[in-house]
This record gives structure tokens, sequence and C-alpha cells, in this order.
């Protein structure tokens, strides 16, 4: 299958086995012209809700009870589905971008679509059912924003997925705390791709950039006017996590001193 029609598939999807689509083989001869998506088909019952007080997550005292932990992995169950909707964006979006960075977002979005599987079964277990809990818009707010892969890296791999880099593995240690072990596995899976997703966007901000821009500069200048390079970290910067994934020592000074 061709990306273009896998991307399509994936946006215009009513059912979850269209968002998870895997398919075998996936070519990229003709990625067409320039798509952007406006917003994405959901299933029934998974459309974006209007953000409410009951957007807060459960806070980690209470992680000890089973089902606050589930609704955290739901939240989370729906920012992977997010990062598979936008990646097929990316691949509509940017016919034109070399094929090994489409390659690499197409290799990324099937990670994501196994973070959402992963998510699931646990959630599942803890006795919730994705789609049981609303969902949000979030990601797609900036959609307008995203006019060019340097864009795309530098607000979906160098922003969300490196904040993740401390939040994954925040909650993981708290779902351990609690002694849900499953739970924490989960998220120390989620943290290890999460490490390869932030250094592809790395790689490809070094690439995209104008030479005599810092890595760091052209971040700032490519994110969107609302777009704080705050949300690019958590509570705690893991500055361990960040080297993994080839982030520069000025680049993590920086962040630890925004
Ligand atoms: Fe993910
Ligand atoms: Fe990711």
């Amino acid at each position: 299958m061709e990306l273009r029609e896998w991307a399509i598939r994936i946006l215009s999807g009513e059912t979850l086995e269209e968002k998870l689509l895997d398919p075998d083989e996936l070519t990229d001869r003709e990625p067409g012209p320039p798509l952007f998506w406006n917003e994405p088909s959901r299933p029934p019952g998974m459309g974006f809700n209007r953000r409410t007080k009951s957007e807060k997550l459960p806070p980690f005292q209470v992680h000890g009870s089973q089902d606050n932990r589930a609704i955290c992995l739901h939240r989370f169950a729906g920012h992977e589905l997010l990062a598979v909707e936008i990646m097929a964006f990316a691949l509509l979006a940017f016919p034109d971008a070399p094929k090994h960075f489409r390659r690499g977002v197409a290799n990324t979005l099937r990670e994501e679509q196994g973070h959402v599987q992963l998510y699931m079964k646990r959630m599942s277990e803890l006795g919730l059912q994705f789609g049981d809990l609303p969902l949000y818009r979030h990601f797609w707010s900036h959609t307008p924003h995203l006019t060019s892969p340097l864009r795309y890296v530098s607000l979906m791999s160098l922003t969300f997925e490196q904040a993740n880099l401390d939040f994954a593995p925040l909650y993981g240690k708290s779902f351990a705390h609690f002694g849900d072990q499953a739970s924490a596995a989960l998220m120390q899976k989620i943290l290890a791709d999460e490490i390869n997703h932030v250094s592809f966007g790395w790689q490809w901000l070094r690439k995209l950039k104008e030479p005599s821009q810092s890595e760091w500069q052209t971040w700032q200048d490519s994110l969107p006017p609302i777009m704080s390079p705050k949300r690019g970290k958590g509570f705690v910067v893991h500055e361990e996590h960040r080297r993994q994934a080839g982030l520069s020592t000025e680049w993590i000074e920086n962040l630890k001193n925004i």
C-alpha cells in the first residue's frame, strides 16, 4: 500500500481497525500533491470533546486506585491515537520531503499504533475500554502551523515527544510505587521508543535548519507562537534520556534554564 493511501485511510477511518491499519508492505512511489487534512474522522464515541475541568489527570497520590491509573492510561492512549493521526497528516502534507524523512515518519507512526494497542490492552485489564472517557483535540489545534517538515519535527518530536521523556518515567515510577508493575513496564517501553522518536526529530532538525542558526534557535523559531518551549519538558528534566536521544549539552542546559 502507498503511504498516501495508508494515511488517508487512517485519517478518514471510522473504526479503530482503520486507525490501526498496518499493511504488510508500504511503498512511496506516488506521494501526490500536498494535502492538508482538516480534521480526522473518528470511530463513534471517540470524537473530540471540549476541554473541561474533568480533563485534569488524577494526581499522583491517588494512583493507588486501579480506576485512577486506568484514567491516566486512557489519556495516554488518546495522545497515542493523536500521534498516529498527526503522523498521517505529515505524510499527506509533505509529499516532497526526502524519502528518508517520510520513511521515518511512517515507521514512527507504526510504533504509535503499537502504543495505542499496548495501552488498550492494559486499560482493559484495569477495567476500562478505549473510548469510555472523553478524548480531546489537543495536537490537532496546531496543525494550521504545521506547514513544513521542520515545523513538524519541532512541534511533534521535539516538544510533545520530548516532554514524554520526563512524563513517561514519572508516571511509570508512580505506577510502580503503588505496585502496578505491568503499567510501569508499559511506561518503560513507551519511554524507550520515545527516545528514538525524539532522536528522529533531532536529526532532521539538524539537517533542515539554516547552517548559521543553532538547533535551539531553530526550534524556538519553528514553534507556533502560542506554544512555549517549556512544553518540551516535564517538572524534572531527565537529562540522561535526552542524551540517549542525541540532544546536545547546550540544548539540555538551555532547556533546564527556561
Ligand atoms: Fe507513542
Ligand atoms: Fe512517540
